[in-house]
């Protein structure tokens, strides 16, 4: 049975599998905490974007040498873009925070170590896991320990699309508005564009809104931010940050907001 279990696990590249069951699973509970705690250490003492970027890239934590588990932190960023939308993050050092698209909490890292310490991040994903796309609950205890002492972070994992996922944001923030929102979720033209009307009324004025995967994609991808950005973007005073070995994915949009 077990070694069914393990065969089974290899041919789904041992994630979804255990991703199914490991919302019960204290182990991997265990593992993600411990894992946690080795990050913490890896970059407790780190202020340099690009060192945390490496640390956090080539993390890699086994409960055991020869343990068929291991907990890494996928980055769906290229390195230059997040480097620079991240200095911009550093210097305003925003307090409220709003992703959507949390997935292996590579994005997330980075608000907390540079967003005001006393900020209340949200992020939100789908409570489904499909191959690199939403986490496990097992893996809040490994995001948890990123944070900063004074820091607080809600996961949400809804739909950013629902009604009550816009509540829920609502009542998280009480009367505060954002200064950032991050939208790298649904990134069909309809979907972005749903987050972008649900979200931005939470932005205050001057506050940014970055988006994620703004450079053309293939047509066969699904992905069509680009077409979205392109439409709205000339309304505002905005950035975009894109690396020129142009591979058909990334690049980061930033608008301003003004009113
Ligand atoms: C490209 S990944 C996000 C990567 C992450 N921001 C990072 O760079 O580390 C996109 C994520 O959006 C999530 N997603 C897609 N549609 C969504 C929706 N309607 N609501 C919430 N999350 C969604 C997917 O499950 C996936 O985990």
């Amino acid at each position: 049975m077990i070694n069914l279990f393990w065969r089974l696990q290899k041919r789904l590249k041992g994630r979804i599998l255990l991703d199914c069951v490991d919302s019960i699973n204290f182990y991997l509970r265990l593992i993600y905490f411990l894992a946690g705690l080795k990050l913490k250490k890896l970059s407790i003492n780190l202020r340099n974007i690009e060192d945390l970027y490496d640390i956090i890239d080539s993390f890699q934590y086994k409960l055991f040498k020869k343990s068929r588990y291991t907990v890494t932190v996928m980055m769906h960023q290229k390195k230059e873009e997040l480097i620079e939308f991240i200095e911009l993050i550093k210097k305003s050092k925003p307090k409220f925070i709003l992703e959507i698209g949390t997935s292996e909490g590579g994005t997330l890292f980075f608000f907390t170590k540079f967003a005001n310490p006393k900020a209340k991040i949200i992020t939100i994903d789908l409570p489904i896991i499909r191959s690199y796309a939403s986490y496990s609950p097992a893996k809040i205890p490994f995001f948890k320990l990123y944070r900063l002492k004074k820091q607080k972070i809600h996961f949400l994992r809804k739909d950013s699309h629902q009604t009550s996922t816009i509540k829920n944001v609502k009542k998280i923030l009480k009367n505060s508005k954002l200064d950032v929102l991050f939208i790298d979720g649904d990134h069909t033209y309809e979907g972005v564009k749903q987050d972008f009307e649900n979200f931005s009324p939470f932005v205050r004025r001057n506050g940014i809104i970055a988006f994620h995967d703004i450079v053309e994609h293939l047509p066969e991808s699904n992905c069509k931010v680009s077409q979205f950005w392109n439409d709205i973007k000339d309304n505002y005073e905005y950035k975009e940050l894109i690396t020129r070995n142009n591979e058909n994915w990334a690049g980061i949009g930033i608008i301003t907001k003004d009113k």
